[in-house]
């Protein structure tokens, strides 16, 4: 945002060339008015932000004058300016909608600070309104539900740092919308007419992943029978979505911390770097800073990558998105299932808001898709809830996905259960590495 539009409203010609001198010489675009009369025509021509409003003025009392000028704006801020000592007429003032006052003699350091709080408001509430009108025009096919006071300032970054070409870090539990978080960011951005290319680090095996990032000439390795472009310069002109990140071994994270100093890869079996224009946007639900200090990730690869940190709070920690979330996927299933479903039980809704979602968004939306497809009535009540067994798909008539999840999830608490939680024994019982263990114990929300 440009710096705020100020009306300076005081009759008083040497204290009111004192304040708009002041504010103009702080880089504000200021405007004056010795009356109300010419205060109420200034108003109505120009976008003003912020009001300083002398209480007493020659031709109508300050109140009057705030409530003109919140029926034309009702976001204009106003401060006012009462006599030393007049309580009342501060409180009024306040009642009637000015959200700051200031006592003469006026304080200018006090006024500036109050004047950038002001602003810091102005310029969420704005940020706010340009989220939702480029999500509405921009942002049809992903959808992205909050309400808490947390993901506002959640969203807000997203829109800020969706401009730029920043490297990005995205954190939070698993199924908090991490991926939901990088497609939005690209989708904003003005590489969004180019391709987003995604990585999951852990899925993909050790020894596979430095292929699959940068590519191959043929007869790099036995096997090798053709030139394969990697992830990397698939992503060229767009941004590589590095998921799953802290699974990176650390081979791989000194070759990645090049890629991002010297903006080229190199193929395997590669000759000569290949220039590449990526935007990198990088996730993981562990913590970084801890797998630093234990030597597991490299400290000046997670500067580069932590540039700008987008922290998704669990949903525990933001209970007021609850019920939007509920609503949203209500409609999204009963849309999909063609179910004539009309809402929810106000109990069945009660318990889904005290429920606590270890697997967080993700948990809920499994939920309501179970509920929504098991329903029998036209609301959904608290038996079709599946809240007290935490299971994705345990329902026969599942989709396969879900019943070998579910199969899949059994085996993998049995065979950790037999081994007593040593996930090097348990990987090796299951015919996996390790590192595919841990990516479906946060897969399934498996803990010890
Ligand atoms: N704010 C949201 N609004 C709507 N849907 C959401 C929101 N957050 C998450 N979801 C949905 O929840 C599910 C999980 O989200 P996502 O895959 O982005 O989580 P994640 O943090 O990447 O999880 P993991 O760490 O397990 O990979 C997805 O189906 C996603 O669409
Ligand atoms: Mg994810």
């Amino acid at each position: 945002m440009n710096k705020a539009d100020i009306l300076v409203v005081e009759d008083e010609h040497i204290q009111r060339t004192l304040l708009s001198e002041f504010l103009a010489k702080e880089g504000f675009q200021v405007f004056s008015a010795e009356s109300g009369a010419t205060a109420r025509e200034v108003f109505r021509d120009k976008a003003i932000d912020i009001v300083l409003l002398d209480f007493k003025l020659p031709d109508t009392d300050g109140l009057s004058l705030i409530r003109y000028f919140k029926e034309i704006n009702p976001e204009v801020e106003i401060i006012m300016i009462t006599a030393f000592g007049s309580i009342e007429n501060a409180v009024s003032a306040l009642k009637a909608g000015a959200s700051e006052y200031l006592t003469k003699p006026v304080d200018l350091d006090d006024l500036l600070f109050k004047i950038k709080k002001i602003e810091d408001r102005l310029y969420l509430i704005r940020e706010n309104m340009v989220l939702k009108e480029t999500l509405k025009e921009r942002f049809k096919t992903e959808e992205f539900v909050y309400s808490s006071e947390k993901m506002q300032e959640v969203a807000s970054l997203i829109v800020r740092v969706a401009r730029t070409d920043s490297t990005c870090l995205i954190t939070g539990e698993s199924g908090t919308g991490k991926e939901v978080v990088a497609n939005l960011i690209h989708a904003l951005s003005s590489r969004k007419d180019q391709p987003l290319v995604k990585v999951n680090c852990s899925a993909i095996p050790e020894n596979l992943l430095e292929s699959e990032l940068f590519g191959y000439e043929k007869g790099a390795f036995t096997g090798a029978v053709q030139r394969k472009m990697g992830k990397f310069e698939l992503a060229d002109k767009g941004t590589i979505f590095l998921d799953e990140i802290g699974d990176m071994p650390l081979i791989l994270q000194s070759k990645l911390l090049r890629v991002i100093q010297e903006r080229e890869i190199e193929r395997l079996g590669g000759l000569h770097p290949i220039k590449i224009d990526v935007r990198i946007i990088a996730a993981t639900n562990r913590n970084l800073e801890e797998e630093v200090k234990y030597g597991n990730f490299r400290e000046d690869l997670y500067y580069r990558l932590n540039v700008v940190k987008i922290e998704l709070p669990s949903l525990k920690e933001r209970k007021n998105d609850i019920p939007i979330l509920i609503d949203f996927f209500l409609k999204k299933y009963n849309d999909r299932h063609k179910k004539g479903i009309k809402g929810i039980s106000k109990e069945a809704r009660d318990i889904m808001i005290k429920y606590d979602f270890p697997g967080n968004v993700r948990e809920l939306e499994n939920i309501m898709e179970r509920a929504v497809v098991l329903a029998r009535g036209e609301y959904i009540t608290t038996e079709d809830l599946s809240i007290s067994q935490v299971k994705p798909g345990l329902a026969k008539d599942g989709s396969i996905k879900d019943v070998v999840g579910s199969i899949e999830r059994d085996m993998i608490i049995e065979a950790l259960k037999k081994n007593n939680w040593v996930q090097t024994k348990a990987a090796a019982s299951l015919g996996m590495s390790e590192r595919v263990l841990r990516y479906k114990m946060n897969k399934y929300g498996i803990s010890k």
